[in-house]
């Protein structure tokens, strides 16, 4: 069984770590690497996989609107979330679909006792990580959502793509609108290792929001030691990459795997 990850760069991803444990873990015999393909060979790089019998592989930066011009078909879930993750070769075909919103829901349903159902959120950011995660929040029932970003126009942008509650605020307006939400999402890479740390005052949160950072690296950024100085419950960002991988791990074997305090020691060593 041939998969892999593609992106340019690759170095840094955790995938191949993910896959060859469940590989292992499922006596599957195989290979899962990280391979750097730039832009300008993507086609050809595809082409290449799709000849060397590989059952399908993942899409990182800067491949993941790229990919789906190649795709023979995409699932409703890609094209809603406008980017695909995912690919399963049969025939030849590339089928895509995208696996983060599934991530980001069953990460904080894994780790929290989070009813979505009816509930208010904080979303801040609104890059693909957004994307996805708004597409997830909405198949999940919230009610409401508060979408800010530092460039306004692309958060309006954004909410514009999906047929629900969602409402732009200013990015300069972000600590004030913590009172009444039921949830406090980070989608932007502020706090990530090597970047400023998100500032945001949480003076004004409701103490029985929930709060998840989807940045892991480091797993508490500073924002989730805020909050959890507070009181406040909270979600680290490594459950979304390892839940993202199990239906993308299903797409070419089969087998839904599972998430084990030993595959994220291993994801985080
Ligand atoms: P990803 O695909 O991981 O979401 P992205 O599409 O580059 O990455 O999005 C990065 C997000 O982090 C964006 O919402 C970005 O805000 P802008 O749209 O204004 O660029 C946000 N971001 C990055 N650096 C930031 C900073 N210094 N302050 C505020 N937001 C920042």
């Amino acid at each position: 069984m041939k998969a892999c990850v593609i992106g340019h760069p690759i170095t840094q991803s955790k995938s191949p770590i993910i896959h060859n444990y469940w590989m292992n873990m499922n006596n599957i015999e195989g290979t899962y690497q990280a391979i750097d393909i730039t832009p300008e060979n993507l086609k050809d790089g595809i082409e290449k996989l799709i000849s060397e019998n590989y059952k399908g592989f993942n899409i990182t930066a800067p491949h993941k609107q790229n990919i789906m011009q190649f795709c023979n078909e995409m699932d409703d879930v890609a094209r809603l979330i406008g980017a695909v993750n995912t690919v399963r070769i049969e025939g030849g075909k590339l089928y895509g679909t995208n696996t983060d919103a599934f991530g980001f829901i069953q990460n904080i349903k894994e780790n929290s006792d989070f009813d979505f159902t009816d509930k208010k959120i904080l979303v801040l950011g609104a890059g693909g990580a957004a994307r996805a995660i708004l597409y997830g929040l909405i198949q999940a029932g919230v009610s409401e959502i508060i979408l800010t970003n530092r460039t306004m126009q692309t958060a309006t942008d954004l909410a514009k793509n999906f047929n629900a509650n969602i409402t732009v605020a200013p990015w300069e307006k972000r600590a004030e609108l913590l009172s009444d939400i039921d949830l406090l999402v980070n989608t932007t890479s502020l706090g990530m290792q090597g970047k400023p740390p998100l500032d945001m005052d949480l003076s004004r949160l409701n103490p029985t929001a929930l709060v998840n950072d989807i940045v892991y690296a480091p797993l508490m950024t500073p924002l989730l030691t805020q909050a959890k100085s507070r009181g406040n419950k909270t979600v680290t960002g490594i459950g979304m990459l390892l839940h993202q991988a199990r239906p993308a791990f299903a797409a070419w074997t089969g087998i839904t795997p599972e998430v084990t305090a030993e595959l994220e020691s291993l994801v985080l060593a």
